[in-house]
């Protein structure tokens, strides 16, 4: 059985975690309850005691608990802190290692994941402090979920709002289950450092959940930084008339784009043929094959990252015939492979430092992905499952992939996976100093 240390901090939208704790424990998690002395005001210890079935923890200097100290028992015995929700205050005291109760002291005890779920007014939330507080804790790998946007028990109307209940248990269920995973394929003769590993991993892997959606990275996090990006089909000639190609519509990788120029970067956008806008700030240089779009990948670098999301044709006619083919002749075709960009980016000599591709998939998504991560040797893969309306869609449901594991996101629009992506590869990144 999973097991959570929920921390509810005092803040309005305490009354949902009741909701959460209903939630989680009826997939099995079970969750040991930490209020602070402000949440104690909000919702009752006995309402979480009832629907946790556990002793709920609300006091740091408790003789009884801290015989057994106490406040190091509660973070080692879960195996996910999430702090839902979470006061601008809380945000604080943890983001500089304050630990003067016992929700703040288990915070800071704690070697596990840590998710946020943050809730306050939109004054407060975007007050630059907060925000300095929250990219602190997202550096160090605390993974956020929200605040979403909406009318606020105020009366005010923004960003501020507690992520729904049901968003947050999809986040915890989907934390739990990576180091899940992970914990099974441990093996014996490793424990301890294959542990560091996983609990890093999950760490890093939840961070910047929704840093796109609510700019927590600045405007300027990419100046100074060349991002290169590929989109679309390529097309592969097969006679004047007739080629191979696919259904690539160029939406998610022109939305990368777009979002990388937003953040202050120079980009070069390498494109099948599409028939979209180039997004303001982006260079496109417009390509047929797969064969011209890796020479232009090539000439365009040196670039600090590169993010191949075109869906590159795999092989092409031996022959590209100058005049139309006959019937007869056309039916069956001798193909050869195209270049492979992205395994040719990832072993360039000027590597970008970040290499990212994406990888569509019908079935079995994330095994393939992996597979292609090992494979092409780049940083990052993005997975996507292109069975359902994902090719010229507006939405995309993708899992990122990296040396930190597997963090599935939520469906959402091509624009907010690009802005989250983004923010990922300002993060790592960085504005050139
Ligand atoms: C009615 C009321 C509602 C509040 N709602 C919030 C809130 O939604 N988010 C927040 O960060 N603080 C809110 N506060 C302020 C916090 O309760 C206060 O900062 C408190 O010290 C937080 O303590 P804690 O972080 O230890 O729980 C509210 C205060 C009151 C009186």
């Amino acid at each position: 059985m999973h097991k959570v240390l929920l921390i509810i901090s005092g803040g309005i939208a305490a009354y949902k975690s009741l909701e959460l704790i209903r939630l989680l424990t009826a997939r099995n998690v079970q969750v040991t309850a930490v209020l602070t002395e402000a949440a104690a005001r909000f919702v009752t210890p006995l309402s979480v005691a009832a629907l946790t079935g556990q002793r709920v923890h609300t006091e740091l200097f408790n003789h009884e608990a801290e015989a057994q100290m106490g406040h190091i028992q509660l973070s080692r015995m879960a195996d996910l802190l999430v702090v839902a929700p979470a006061s601008a205050d809380i945000l604080a005291k943890a983001a500089h290692g304050l630990a003067g109760d016992l929700a703040t002291t288990a915070l800071l005890a704690t070697d596990k994941p840590v998710l946020m779920a943050p809730a306050m007014n939109v004054r407060m939330w975007l007050h630059a402090a907060t925000q300095a507080n929250v990219a602190t804790l997202l550096q160090r790998g605390v993974g956020m979920i929200g605040p979403d946007d909406g009318a606020m028990a105020c009366g005010e109307f923004g960003p501020g709002r507690m992520a729904e209940p049901a968003a947050i248990a999809e986040r915890v269920y989907a934390m739990l289950g990576a180091g899940a995973a992970r914990s099974s394929a441990q093996t014996d003769a490793e424990p301890s450092e294959e542990a560091g590993v996983s609990q890093a991993g999950q760490r890093g892997a939840v961070a910047g959940v929704m840093r796109g959606r609510h700019a927590l990275v600045g405007q300027n996090a990419l100046v100074g930084r060349h991002a290169l990006v590929t989109a679309g089909p390529t097309i592969e000639p097969i006679d004047p008339v007739r080629f191979i190609s696919n259904r690539s519509s160029g939406k998610q990788g022109y939305a990368i784009a777009g979002a990388l120029a937003a953040l202050g970067a120079r980009v070069t956008l390498v494109s099948g043929p599409t028939g979209l806008d180039v997004p303001a700030g982006v260079d496109r240089v417009s390509v047929q094959t797969a064969r011209e779009m890796l020479d232009a990948c090539e000439r365009a670098l040196p670039a600090d990252v590169a993010v191949c999301v075109a869906a590159v044709a795999d092989f092409r006619p031996a022959h590209a015939a100058e005049l139309k083919l006959e019937k007869a002749s056309a039916a069956s075709l001798a193909l050869v492979a195209n270049p492979d960009i992205l395994a040719t980016l990832s072993a360039h000599a000027q590597r970008p430092a970040l290499v990212i591709g994406f990888a569509a998939q019908t079935h079995e998504v994330e095994t393939f992905a992996q597979a292609k991560r090992a494979k092409k040797r780049c940083d990052w893969i993005v997975a996507n499952d292109v069975s359902g309306d994902v090719m010229g869609g507006d939405h995309n449901q993708v899992s990122i992939i990296s040396d930190k594991g597997i963090e599935c996101l939520a469906r959402r629009t091509k624009a907010q996976v690009a802005a989250e992506l983004a923010g990922r590869i300002a993060s790592r990144l960085g504005p050139r100093e």
